[in-house]
């Protein structure tokens, strides 16, 4: 896949017709598997400290981040989105922008966080970005959808997608959604090649793991 149609695919999903229905969403076609992957993610962070959630959408984990004590900021490029995050907590600070520019300075963060991101985003210059921006001995904690790789979990995978696609009769703000995901997800090799990219950005203690019947996968890695 090129690597800015991405944004394309980003622009295009998440809008203003949607936005309010977000949370409701992802727990409903996750199954709930939403919130225990995202547990995972924050069962990695072993200290407080200020942390960066890129396309932190309508927040869903930087309100579990703020709720551990750490200091949030978030950054989306669907303002929208960020509308409804500071509903829910207007003390976290929201940057509208695009994840592969970051506007801050160097060495500010202790970590890093995404849920959904790498799929849309152009690798090499967010990885390059995020490497600048982590302190030394900072983490970063990548988190998406993969298309399984054992076969078994390959058609139980696209029978799903099928029925979320036939839901999209009824859930019309999620249509689109729903009819072009899987298409994204299988043309996506952000987990194949996400190691390498950080190795080559000099990170280190490069974890990967796949989740739910190889649907998800988090990727984590520290900056030495
Ligand atoms: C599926 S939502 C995930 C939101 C949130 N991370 C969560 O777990 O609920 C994907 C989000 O990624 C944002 N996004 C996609 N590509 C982006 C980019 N390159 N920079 C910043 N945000 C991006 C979209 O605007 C959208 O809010």
């Amino acid at each position: 896949m090129e690597q800015n149609t991405g944004h394309l695919y980003a622009k295009n999903f998440f809008t203003e017709s949607n936005a309010s229905s977000y949370d409701k969403l992802v727990k409903f076609a996750t199954f709930g598997q939403d919130y225990s992957w995202k547990t995972k993610m924050l069962n990695k962070i072993s200290t407080k400290g200020s942390v960066l959630d890129l396309a932190c959408g309508t927040g869903i984990l930087s309100s579990l981040l703020g709720k551990e004590g750490h200091v949030v900021f978030g950054m989306d490029l669907t303002y929208e989105y960020l509308k409804i995050l500071k509903t829910k907590n207007s003390d976290y600070f929201c940057i509208n922008g695009v994840a592969e520019f970051l506007p801050f300075k160097n060495n500010y963060f202790d970590c890093i966080i995404s849920s959904y991101l790498p799929k849309y985003s152009n690798l090499p210059h967010l990885i390059n970005e995020c490497f600048r921006v982590l302190k030394n001995g900072g983490i970063i904690i990548l988190h998406d959808f993969i298309f399984p790789i054992r076969l078994i979990f390959r058609e139980m995978w696209k029978i799903y997608f099928k029925i979320l696609r036939l839901s999209g009769k009824l859930l019309k703000n999620w249509s689109k959604v729903f009819k072009e995901l899987d298409f994204l997800i299988m043309s996506t090799d952000w987990y194949d090649v996400l190691p390498k990219i950080l190795i080559n950005h000099g990170f280190t203690q490069i974890t990967s793991e796949t989740l739910t019947l190889e649907t998800a996968a988090i990727v984590s890695a520290k900056k030495p």
